[in-house]
C-alpha cells in the first residue's frame, strides 16, 4: 500500500482544489499533531494517571475529569505559538482564548471539544477530540465572541479524532471526507479512507431511550415505528446502539450509516438539547453533509443555523439521509 500522509493529503488537496492554504494546513497539521498527544495519554489510562475525576466543572455544570482539563491544555499550547490563529474556544472555557500579545495573530478561529464522550473514559470505551475551524471576520483586530458567531456553512475545516482501539483522525476542508490512522510505530496519520460516504438508507438508530418518557410526539412517533420492525410502517426491522461518545456514534454512521438523535425535549424547555452547536454540532454536520448524509436540529439544516452563544445547545438528528428526511418531516407536520 502506498503510504499518504497526513501532510502529503492537505498538499495534494491544495493543488487540487486550492482549498487549503499553508496557514491553514500548518493549524490541521498541529490540531493533528495534538491529537497524537492526546490519543497517547488516553492509551496510558491509570498507568499514566489520567483517569478519574478533575474535582471541578465547566461552564455548563458538567464535572471535568482529568482528561478534560489535559486535553484542553494540550490543544491550547499546540496552537498557540504557531501564527495561525488568533483565538480559540472551547467546551472547557467560558470565554473565548484569544492568542496572547507574545505570537503573532493569524486568520483563523479554532473551536473545540478536546474530549468527548467524557463517561467513557474510566470505563475504556471510545472517546475523541472534535474540532471546527472558520476564518476571522474581515478587518477584525481584536477577536471577540461575536467574531465566532458564523453559521457552520462558513466552516473551513471539520473533524474529529477517535480514541479507540486504533486511533483515527477524520477531516473535511470541504472537498469530501477522509479519514487517517495512526501508526503508532511511526506517530503519523496515514490516510486509510478517501470520500466516506454515508449509506443513504439504514436500518440502525442511535438515542438515549432512557429519555423516553420526556420526548416529544415526532421523535416518539418516529422511535415506536422503528421499533414497530418489518410488520410497522416502516417495513423493516432496525437495529440500536449508544455508544454515549458522539464521537463514536457519529464515526459508526460515516462508516455503516444509521442515524444518531439528540433530541430537545420537555425536561427544561429552556435549553434545546444537549449538544453543544458551535464545537460539536457544526463540525459533524459538515463532515456528515460531506460524507453524503443530513444533519438538522429537527427543522433546518445544523449547518443553516445562526449562532447566537458560544456554548448554545441545539437538538441533533444526522446520518443516513432517508431517516434524517423522515424525522425531519415528522417534526414538520
Ligand atoms: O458531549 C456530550 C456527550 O457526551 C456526547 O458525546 C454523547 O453523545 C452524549 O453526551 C451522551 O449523552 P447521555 O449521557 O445522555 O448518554
Ligand atoms: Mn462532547
Amino acid at each position: 500500500m502506498k503510504r499518504i500522509s497526513l501532510t502529503q493529503h492537505l498538499i495534494e488537496q491544495q493543488r487540487q482544489h486550492n482549498s487549503i492554504p499553508a496557514e491553514l494546513r500548518l493549524l490541521i497539521e498541529t490540531v493533528g499533531r495534538a491529537c497524537k498527544t492526546i490519543s497517547h495519554a488516553v492509551s496510558k489510562g491509570a498507568l499514566g494517571e489520567v483517569l478519574g475525576s478533575a474535582g471541578s466543572e465547566n461552564v455548563q455544570g458538567e464535572v471535568q475529569k482529568k482528561l478534560d482539563i489535559l486535553s484542553n491544555e494540550i490543544l491550547l499550547e499546540a496552537n498557540e505559538w504557531g501564527g495561525h490563529l488568533a483565538a480559540m474556544a472551547s467546551e472547557e472555557m467560558e470565554s473565548i482564548h484569544p492568542i496572547p500579545n507574545r505570537y503573532p495573530q493569524g486568520e483563523y478561529l479554532l473551536l473545540f471539544d478536546p474530549l468527548d464522550g467524557s463517561s467513557n473514559i474510566d470505563i475504556n470505551v471510545s472517546i475523541g477530540t472534535i474540532f471546527s475551524v472558520l476564518k476571522a471576520p474581515d478587518g477584525m483586530t481584536t477577536p471577540t465572541e461575536k467574531d465566532f458567531m458564523q453559521p457552520g456553512r462558513k466552516q473551513v475545516a471539520a473533524g474529529y479524532a477517535i480514541y479507540g482501539p486504533q486511533s483515527m483522525l477524520i477531516l473535511t476542508t470541504g472537498n469530501g471526507v477522509h479519514a487517517f490512522t495512526l501508526d503508532r510505530e511511526t506517530g503519523s496519520w496515514v490516510l486509510t479512507q478517501s470520500n466516506m460516504q454515508i449509506p443513504v438508507e439504514t436500518q440502525e438508530y442511535a438515542i438515549n431511550a432512557s429519555n423516553a418518557r420526556h420526548w416529544y410526539p415526532p421523535v416518539t412517533r418516529y422511535i415506536n415505528e422503528m421499533q414497530a420492525g418489518a410488520t410497522g410502517p416502516l417495513k423493516k426491522n432496525y437495529n440500536m446502539r449508544w455508544i454515549a461518545a458522539m464521537v463514536a456514534d457519529v464515526h459508526r454512521i460515516l462508516t455503516r450509516g444509521g442515524i444518531f438523535m439528540y433530541p430537545a425535549d420537555s425536561r427544561d424547555t429552556s435549553v434545546p438539547g444537549k449538544l453543544r452547536l458551535m464545537y460539536e454540532a457544526n463540525p459533524m454536520a459538515l463532515l456528515v453533509e460531506q460524507a453524503g448524509g443530513l444533519a438538522t436540529d429537527g427543522k433546518q439544516a445544523i449547518l443553516d443555523i445562526q449562532p447566537t452563544k458560544l456554548h448554545q445547545r441545539v437538538p441533533v438528528f444526522l446520518g443516513s439521509k432517508v431517516e434524517v428526511e423522515r424525522i425531519t418531516a415528522y417534526n414538520q407536520e
